[in-house]
Parts: C-alpha cells; structure tokens; sequence
C-alpha cells in the first residue's frame, strides 16, 4: 500500500530542498503545498484584492484552477493553465501569503486540493512527500511518517537568502530575516492550520548540518518508521 511522507516547519527551514532530494532517491512523488497558497495570494495581489476583504478573497478561489505539475522531479504550478512557478516566489507575495493562508475557509479549500492531488497520486501506486505547515496536524495526521523540521531563524534567513539569489531576487540579507520572524509569528499565530509540532512526529533540527548529512538523517527516519 501506498505511504506518505508528512514534512512541518518554519519557513527557510529548507523543507523543499530536502524533500525534493529525499523523493528523488526514494521515487517519491513529492508536494509543496506552500506553492498552492502561494498561488492563491498571486491571485489575490493581480486581483488588486484588499487584504482586508476577506469575502473576496475567499471567494475568489472559486475562480482559480490551481493544478500542480511533476517532470523531470521538478515542481510546476499552473494558475487557471498558466506557469506561475517563478512569479510564485518573488517578495511580494511572500509578503501576504501568510496572512491570506490564515484564513480558515481558504485553508479549508487548500486542504481539499492537498488531499485531492495526494489521493489522486496514491491512486496510481505512487508513495508521496507532502510538505507545508499542518501536514502532520490537519492534511495528513494519520501519514505513515511524520516529521518536524527545524532550524534557527538565522540559519533560516541565510538559506532563503541564498535561494533568493538562485531565482534572481535581490533583497537585504537583514530584509530576508526580517520577514523570515514575521512570517513565523504568523504561521505559528493562525487561529486554524497553525505551524505547531505534532506529538507523533519525529523532530529534527537542520541548523548546522550540510544538505547531505540532513538528508541521509531524514532517509534514516523514513527506512525506520516504513519498516515498523
Ligand atoms: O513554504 P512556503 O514559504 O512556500 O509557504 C508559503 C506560505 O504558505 C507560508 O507563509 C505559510 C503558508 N502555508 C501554510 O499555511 N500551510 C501549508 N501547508 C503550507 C504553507
């Protein structure tokens, strides 16, 4: 039977990067569910919806058909059939999507979608990587394996400025720290969907390793909880 592999943390914490790496070794199919809520605060900034509209932004998720797209194990996002994969990343939406994610009916809407594209895999025989912020608590609570990654927000605030400078953005390393503790008082602050650690999960902190030691330590957790 099919398994999936749950991954919480904080933003920065490196979650994409070693669940991309980790699917690979494992022929995993692997899911960012940051890149569906993402999506719906692009939809949100183009719409020129006021973050204090909360019926609109709810209701505009009706509008959008957000499908997430898997080749050569690299991770696309498609907006209502466009690539939105890179526009996806850029600060100005790292700047709301906190507070657009916070609200419950949209939650409950993206959860809908998480668990839809997972089942849908796992319908073809496929074991998945899903990773967001209440994967353990709330998507997924019964997965096979759950994780909590961790790292310090400095350590956090280094990788994404590093990942940043991969995807051409270029913002002051004390601007990406900055909004790195913003974004954790928010997701850790949410009234439902909060980033918390579940009991169940195993916890694992990143801080002071290199990808490659977090990796063989995440494949370890993984080989022993399929294995129990
Ligand atoms: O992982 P990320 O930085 O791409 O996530 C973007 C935002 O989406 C982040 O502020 C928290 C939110 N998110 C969430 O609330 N729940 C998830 N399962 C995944 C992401």
């Amino acid at each position: 039977m099919s398994y999936i592999v749950a991954i919480d943390g904080p933003a920065g914490v490196g979650k994409g990067t070693l669940t991309k790496l980790v699917a690979e070794e494992l022929g995993l199919v692997s899911i960012d569910t940051g890149m569906l809520y993402r999506t719906h605060a692009l939809a949100t900034l183009r719409n020129n919806i006021s973050l204090d509209d909360r019926d609109k932004i709810i209701n505009i998720l009706k509008d959008l058909n957000i499908q997430l797209e898997n080749r050569d194990n690299k991770q696309f996002v498609l907006l209502n059939g466009e690539d939105v994969t890179k526009e996806i990343r850029k600060p100005e939406v790292s700047a709301i999507v906190s507070q657009t994610s916070s609200i419950p009916e949209v939650r409950e809407e993206i959860t809908k979608l998480e668990r839809k594209i997972a089942n849908a895999w796992m319908e073809e025989g496929k074991n998945i990587i899903m990773e967001g912020r209440d994967i353990t608590t709330v998507v997924f609570p019964d997965a096979k394996v759950k994780i909590y990654l961790d790292a310090t927000p400095i350590e956090r605030a280094k990788r994404r400025f590093r990942q940043n400078k991969k995807n051409g953005i270029d913002q002051p390393f004390e601007e990406v720290l900055q909004a790195i503790m913003e974004r954790d008082k928010n997701d850790m602050n949410k009234e439902v969907g909060a980033l918390k650690r579940a009991p169940d999960a195993v916890y694992f902190d990143s801080s002071n390793q290199t990808i490659e030691q977090n990796k063989k330590a995440i494949l370890e957790i993984i080989r022993r909880k399929t294995e129990e």
